[in-house]
């Protein structure tokens, strides 16, 4: 197995992690800061998001310089420093790598940008726009509004997936693919265990560009409909595997939405561009088509379930899957699974137990360790996050009254996984001297790393129990996956086994006690459980019990 099946990775929002500068937004002096922290969480590898230089529209995934940190997160030195004392910790640094699109003040943007003709002109999605004047076709953002942005000086649009200012790259042009994967050898060159590809789906765009049936009242269709997963697309990815990872002991992550089953063995494994792939069929089980934050579905355990145990087998012979239950995109997962629990505590703990012990490398994201909630802000104009505002007025414009769009918004912002990190119950949690670019949770007299820390019952020292026991059992790294009790509409369960061992995982999702057959745990012994004096044969609300033979 090879050193990233193995470790527990770690996604950091660098913004809302610890400002040591007194500016209100996180610096990467404040992650080095933090590595005892970090390494006390038993992990191996540190997904930062972007630190690039970018004018913060979409928090870094608008990136102006590829090969440059942002000011406002510290230099380069810092960087190399970082890498080299989280080494010391056995901690591996993993890029993000958002080639999709770039920064509209990026300056192969602003050539690109100054006619037909430069160097650069090709570099982007242009096009004429239609007879009228209007955009090129029908498509809309990921953002909401139009995916074209009409430019004066060249008198084209330009496409971007997400918002005006992430203008996207043209893959076709070879000169652009060089560019990228000579940024991305620059990072690998500095240290980087692995990358995170940003949004990769939709790098291959379609050879006609045409207008599609339209999906709202603005007329428009997701552009997510009409360009992810291209065919051909694989051509590019092989290409970059080849000029940038081959060779070299780092792993790749895409994220990736909408692989299907079949595909997947020419995404990832053996003969696929990458070694994991995001998926979010199981983030995801209230949007059966496109992510429109006012039009979910009601969704079941038995969703959830077969989502998990897809991937799972998806997974079994061809690659490695990423298991995650947040990110920086989604909401907080208790909030997501357990909306309406009278136990958070143990709704954390649960998905602790399902992140660490599902066959795959877990991606814990900062602040889950600590069992953080979703923000519920009383007004839209208090969120930061340029999806909920496009989410927002889409809702609006769909009919939605202002009070329900904001409903939406408290349900699925990403803000709510982008508050700063509850250090102490100081003044702004101890993030920051200054004023934080996001409120802090008003939990956080109560939800904070200190408090955890000395409370052996806190989410914080399950999570670092739940390591601890990874690290020391292999058939949880290595043991194949068998679910069990498929048919309960209550109860996630499942085996791993090897030739090393045995262990069994039992979560009742519901808010009543339920019965499990004593014959699944022969021969094993309870190993964690997060309701003090678990009684055999019952689950009790939301129990999560660890059985293990070793
Ligand atoms: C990915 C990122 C998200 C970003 C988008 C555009 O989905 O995870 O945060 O806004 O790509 O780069």
């Amino acid at each position: 197995m090879k050193w990233w099946q193995k470790t527990i990775a770690y996604e950091l929002y660098p913004k809302s992690f610890l400002d040591t500068k007194g500016q209100g937004t996180g610096t990467i002096r404040g992650i080095i800061e933090k590595l005892d922290y970090l390494s006390s969480l038993g992990i191996g590898a540190v997904w930062l998001t972007p630190v690039c230089r970018s004018p913060m529209v979409d928090n870094g995934y608008d990136i102006a310089d590829y090969t440059d940190i942002d000011p406002s997160y510290g230099t380069m030195e810092d960087m190399d420093e970082l890498f080299a004392k989280a080494k010391e910790k056995g901690i591996r640094i993993v890029i993000d790598l958002v080639f999709n699109h770039s920064s509209d003040q990026n300056p192969w943007f602003l050539a690109s940008k100054q006619d037909r003709t430069n160097p650069y002109s090709d570099w982007y999605i242009w096009r004429d726009a239609k007879e009228d004047g209007s955009a090129p076709t029908n498509w809309r953002g990921i953002f909401g509004g139009s995916a074209w942005t009409w430019c004066e000086e060249r008198g084209q649009y330009y496409l971007h997936t997400f918002a005006a200012q992430q203008p996207d790259l043209n893959w076709a042009n070879p000169d652009v693919r060089r560019a990228l994967y000579k940024a991305a050898n620059f990072w690998v060159e500095r240290g980087a265990g692995g990358f995170r590809v940003d949004a990769i789906t939709y790098i291959r765009k379609p050879d006609v560009f045409a207008d599609g049936t339209p999906d709202g009242e603005d007329g428009m269709v997701s552009v997510h409909d009409m360009t992810a997963n291209t065919p051909g697309i694989l051509d590019y990815l092989h290409e970059f595997k080849r000029e940038v990872c081959d060779g070299h002991d780092i792993f790749t992550v895409a994220e990736a939405n909408g692989v299907s089953a079949d595909e997947l063995k020419y995404w990832v494994g053996k003969d696929g561009a990458f070694d994991m792939l995001f998926e979010f069929s199981h983030i995801n089980l209230e949007f059966k088509g496109v992510e429109t934050w006012c039009r979910p579905d009601p969704w079941t355990l038995k969703d959830l379930k077969r989502a998990l145990v897809n991937s799972q087998e998806a997974t079994k012979d061809n690659g490695w899957y990423p298991v995650f239950f947040e990110n920086h995109d989604k909401p907080r997962c208790i909030d997501h699974f357990f909306p309406h629990t009278e136990y958070p505590d143990r709704a954390a703990k649960l998905m602790g137990m399902l992140l660490y012990t599902l066959r795959g490398t877990p991606f814990l994201y900062q602040g889950q360790e600590l069992g953080y909630r979703n923000v519920k802000w009383p007004s839209i104009d208090l969120y930061n996050d340029i999806s909920s505002y496009g989410q927002y007025d889409f809702a609006r414009r769909e009919g939605l009254s202002e009070e329900k769009a904001l409903e939406c918004v408290h349900v699925f912002s990403r803000d709510s996984a982008r508050t700063p990190m509850q250090w102490d119950d100081s003044p702004y949690a101890g993030f920051t001297s200054g004023t934080p670019w996001l409120p802090v949770h008003d939990d956080y007299q109560t939800q904070n790393a200190a408090a955890e820390d000395a409370d052996p019952d806190s989410v914080l020292n399950w999570y670092r129990r739940l390591a601890e026991i990874r690290r020391n059992t292999e058939v949880l790294t290595e043991g194949d996956f068998q679910e069990l009790m498929a048919e309960s509409e209550t109860v996630f369960a499942y085996q791993r086994t090897s030739g090393n061992g045995k262990a069994v995982i039992l979560t009742n999702f519901s808010s009543e006690p339920v019965k499990y057959d004593v014959s699944l745990r022969e021969g094993m012994q309870v190993r964690l459980t997060n309701v003090p004096g678990h009684e055999e044969g019952i689950l009790q609300p939301l129990e999560a019990v660890l059985y293990a033979d070793e």
